[in-house]
């Protein structure tokens, strides 16, 4: 097994501060679209655990919460392309609106797999929310409803985000050079 470069945190691109307000707004956006109607929130593993937890905790309308875990990096910070289900879901999602969130698009990969995948179980509506998206995913024609930032093609950690399973901890987004 070969070790893995350290590499270094450097400038923090979004702060704490502006990263919960725009969860709000998102919260809020979620909360009146869905108006009437009971979402199945399915968060992807295990970037997505603290933008969905922050997330949900403000939603109004009524919510339940499944996790899927896939692999697409490995211990990089170059997609594989190979997407694989490391956990699947306990609820049955046929005739539910499903919601996936997302820490971050980046190729587009991890997405569009899911996006098949689940559109195949038969759900009553499918959207995507995620806290970031790089430019290079809208090649794969994937359309995500709620997006909070725009970065560009940079690699980040924090807020859920990791290098190697290291600064998922970190209450903030920063850039990272291997
Ligand atoms: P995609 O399949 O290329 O869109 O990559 C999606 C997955 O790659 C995300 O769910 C993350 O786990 C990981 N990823 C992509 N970009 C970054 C990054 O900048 N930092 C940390 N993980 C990333
Ligand atoms: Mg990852």
């Amino acid at each position: 097994m070969t070790a893995e470069p350290e590499g270094t945190v450097g400038e923090i691109l979004i702060p704490e501060d502006v990263l919960q307000e725009k969860i709000g707004e998102i919260a809020a956006r979620i909360s009146e679209d869905y108006d009437g109607r009971r979402i199945l929130v399915i968060g992807v593993l295990k970037g997505a655990i603290f933008f969905i937890s922050d997330l949900v905790r403000r939603l109004t309308v009524p919510c339940e919460l499944d996790f899927m875990a896939v692999s697409s990096y490995g211990a990089s910070t170059h997609s594989s392309g190979v997407v694989r289900i490391l956990k699947d879901l306990d609820i049955p999602i046929a005739g539910r609106h499903v919601l996936i969130v997302e820490d971050v698009i980046d190729s587009g990969l991890t997405l569009s797999y899911l996006l098949k995948n689940l559109t195949s179980r038969g759900p009553a509506s499918l959207e995507i929310c995620t806290l970031l998206a790089k430019p290079g995913y809208r090649r794969l024609n994937i359309t995500a409803r709620y997006v909070g930032f725009e970065l560009p093609d940079v690699f980040v950690v924090g807020y859920g985000l990791d290098y190697a399973e290291r600064h998922r901890n970190l209450p903030f987004i920063a850039a990272f050079e291997v």
